[in-house]
């Protein structure tokens, strides 16, 4: 298994640390666009080798995109990340370029790849990224919800007093402030509805935490959040890899689930080595279904800005 990630700014290396550390790839390839900075990650993460007991052979490239021929996943977490006080659409204008190149430049080096797009706004680049190749659908997915989900359990786990490992939950719609839409009516504590064990006020805290989550990190950091997206990346390039078949909320195009069309959007789907192999259909409750529409409108007013990105 090649890997490919694009950006060796701090999500692109957390994400090549991350998954050298799992060991499941015999390679991967650091790009940036920055004289030396690839290469030097690379050779920095390659001296943690003997230490960390991985076996991954990692290198970096200066934009050299015949290095990442034949990788069988790509990683696009180029382009600028937020300041405090910035939202995620306000980025468009720049990532679209960064994005619309890389990922052509990716496909043409290796056809069959599986484009994972991290940059933000995350909804819309994926969008753009089918858009601009007509890669095959099941190969361009967007990461969010995965990242978003763990930030999800983790306020869960903070409000329910007790370890991370008792609970599950999952984060769906977009990747935004307001967009994304954390399913509390199906998250559990081994199994038990967490309405069990938490007060509505409770509960409606423990989401809106959950929405903000990265808007706090930038607060808090100066510029967006790296270990939890690295992370979050790669478990899914890792269960691609693995053809385990886990399921996780990924922003794919949607032609018709979800009663929406032509949209990239988080929704639960199996991870194999086709890229996305199917979108798992949930009941949603009225109010979820209302709040996935217009998580949906918005991100549809941000697609209309890839006017120029697409002509
Ligand atoms: C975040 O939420 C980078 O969008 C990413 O931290």
């Amino acid at each position: 298994m090649k890997v490919t990630v694009v950006g060796a700014g701090a999500v692109g290396a957390s994400c090549a640390e991350y998954i050298a550390i799992k060991d499941f790839a015999s390679e991967v390839v650091l790009v940036d666009i920055k004289e030396g900075f690839a290469e030097g990650k690379a050779m920095d993460l390659m001296q943690c080798a003997s230490l960390n007991h991985f076996d991954t052979k990692i290198i970096g490239s200066t934009n050299d995109y015949g290095k990442t021929a034949g990788s069988d996943v790509a990683v696009i977490t180029s382009g600028i990340p937020r300041k405090p006080g910035m939202t995620r659409e306000e980025l468009i204008d720049i990532n679209a370029g960064i994005v619309k190149g890389v990922t052509a430049n990716l496909i043409k080096h290796s056809p069959n790849v599986i484009v994972i797009v991290v940059s933000n706004p995350m909804d819309t680049m994926a969008y753009l990224a089918h858009k601009a190749t007509g890669h095959p659908k099941n190969r361009i997915l967007g990461m969010g919800g995965a990242l978003d989900s763990g930030r999800f359990k983790y306020r869960l786990a903070e409000a329910l007093e007790c370890p991370i490992s008792d609970v599950d939950g999952m984060v769906i719609a977009a990747h935004s402030d307001t967009g994304m839409l954390p399913l509390i009516n199906k998250a559990t504590r081994n199994g038990i509805p967490v309405a069990k064990f938490l007060s509505q006020p409770q509960m409606d805290a423990v989401v809106q935490e959950t929405k903000v989550g990265g808007a706090t990190l930038t607060g808090l950091l100066g510029t967006s959040a790296w270990y939890a997206p690295g992370a979050a990346v790669s478990e899914m390039v890792k269960a691609i890899a693995l053809d385990s078949k886990k399921m996780f909320p990924c922003s794919v195009m949607l032609n018709g689930e979800y009663g929406q069309k032509d949209i990239c959007l988080g929704v639960p789907v199996i991870l194999g080595k086709s890229g996305i192999e199917r979108i798992v259909e949930v009941e949603l409750g009225d109010a979820e279904k209302a709040k996935f529409a217009e998580s949906a409108d918005a991100v549809r007013k941000v697609n209309g800005l890839l006017e120029s990105a697409l002509s």
